[in-house]
């Protein structure tokens, strides 16, 4: 089997939903690692848009099988609801979609504690408000519910009981809803119905396609590497590890099986939520790629903040992943700038560093040292080759490569399937 890992390196949103879906023509088995509903992957095709939160993207092409792996955290409404309106369109997804026994629920109070905190601390990060974070620090604490724990009702009822206690403290302190166990239980056994059949191992299933040399497994990772909760921008991240080493984890795979890692960074750089961002553009500038580009999110619908392409943070990233190949995404939206900004630095303590300097105290202080390059005015959103493409859209391109050491694979020039060119 060939297994290969997709990740974004920015700050999410980088337009992997349509890059998996794209690869996905060619792969077996699509698996998310990691991340919950607070994930929005977009994907035009045929000119239907479908955003999708929880289901791989690969669900899209009809002749893959998907799965969602014991790193990921299941609102189990959120996915009923996603099956549903996906097989209302036509998809076939039950029958399509595995989960892991061993993947977390996100139950009521979960989301609610998110929101609560978010609304109250002075210096919220910004979350999606889908209760991620405190569906994960249930799982650290270990009074988290798993997906294969819903079969044993007697067993679920007394984990349910844990479980509350502990979110007790909270919601009492805060005088929130006080949720009964047996309320609980039946939220779960009604949103889990329609797909409790295929809730199995999927361990030995993907050990067994390992053995298969002709097999395509894509591991699909959700936000960026920015918002890794190791190596992002703490505390304003997600509350996953959303980097490649996380797939392995996330899926039960050795690291020995993967060989390739695809990250994925946009054009440009977008950020949702508060934290730092060395290279936002709050100009006119800055107004014209969020126009552009139709930056909103597609989990919140709140505006993104837009900056110019760091290439400090994007080999720092690329490092990390270990990135065999790049996709860069959204490029058409750089059309008409006469001119293009790339951070190639950092100023920092009066010098110019390359190296990025990783802890949030000194990535507070940093301002971006800038290189500016030509733009261009054709319209390039129907090129299909990189030799069409205008010279200083190449030159750009070249930068980027040279200076991650990293060859591109793909690029982006438009929403729609098809608006991809293939190096
Ligand atoms: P949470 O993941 O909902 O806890 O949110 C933590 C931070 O990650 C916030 O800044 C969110 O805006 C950001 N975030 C979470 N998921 C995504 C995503 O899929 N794209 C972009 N930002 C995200």
């Amino acid at each position: 089997m060939t297994c290969e890992i997709m990740v974004g390196l920015q700050w999410g949103d980088e337009g992997k939903g349509k890059v998996i879906d794209c690869l996905s023509e060619k792969a077996d088995y699509i698996a998310r690692f990691q991340g919950g509903n607070n994930a929005g992957h977009t994907v035009i095709c045929g000119g239907t848009k479908t955003i999708l939160h929880l289901i791989p993207s690969g669900i899209l092409q009809n002749h893959t099988h998907c799965m969602l792996g014991n790193g990921v955290v299941i609102d189990p409404s959120v996915l009923t609801e996603e099956i549903r309106k996906l097989e209302k369109s036509g998809i076939e997804v039950t029958s399509r979609l595995l989960i892991s026994p061993l993947a977390h629920l996100i139950l009521p109070w979960h989301r609610e504690i998110d929101s609560f905190i978010e609304e109250q601390k002075s210096n919220a990060i910004g979350t999606t408000k889908r209760g991620i974070g405190c569906a994960y620090a249930d799982k650290k604490a270990r009074v988290g519910i798993r997906m294969g724990d819903i079969f044993d009702r007697q067993r679920l009822k007394k984990l349910l009981e844990e479980s509350l206690w502990h979110a007790g403290f909270f919601l009492k302190n805060n005088d929130k809803k006080r949720y009964e166990v047996d309320e609980v239980l039946a939220w779960i056994e009604k949103n889990t119905a329609s797909y409790r059949h295929r809730i199995q191992n999927i361990i030995p299933i993907l050990h067994r396609i390992a053995s298969d040399k002709k097999k395509l497994l894509l591991c699909e990772g959700a936000q960026g590497t920015l918002l890794d909760i190791d190596f992002g921008t703490y505390p304003y991240v997600t509350s996953s590890n959303t980097t490649a080493g996380a797939a392995g984890i996330g899926l039960g795979l050795a690291p020995q099986h993967f060989r390739k890692v695809t990250g994925i960074a946009k054009a440009y750089t977008t950020r949702v939520g508060e934290g730092i961002f060395p290279t936002e553009d709050t100009t006119e500038d800055g107004k014209r790629l969020a126009e552009k580009g139709q930056e909103y999110g597609a989990t919140t619908g709140r505006p993104r903040r837009c900056g110019w392409l760091d290439l400090v943070s994007l080999r720092f990233a690329a490092q990390i992943n270990g990135v065999t190949s790049l996709v860069i995404t959204k490029l058409d939206v750089l059309k008409g700038f006469e001119k293009i900004r790339i951070c190639t630095g950092y100023y920092l303590n009066d010098q110019v560093c390359t190296e990025y300097p990783v802890q949030t105290s000194l990535l507070e202080k940093v301002k971006p040292s800038y290189i500016e390059m030509d733009g261009w005015e054709e319209d390039i959103s129907s090129i299909q080759s990189f030799e069409e493409l205008p010279m200083a859209a190449r030159r750009y391109l070249r930068f980027i490569e040279e200076n991650l050491q990293v060859p591109i694979s793909m690029v982006s020039v438009g929403p729609g399937r098809h608006q991809i060119i293939t190096l």
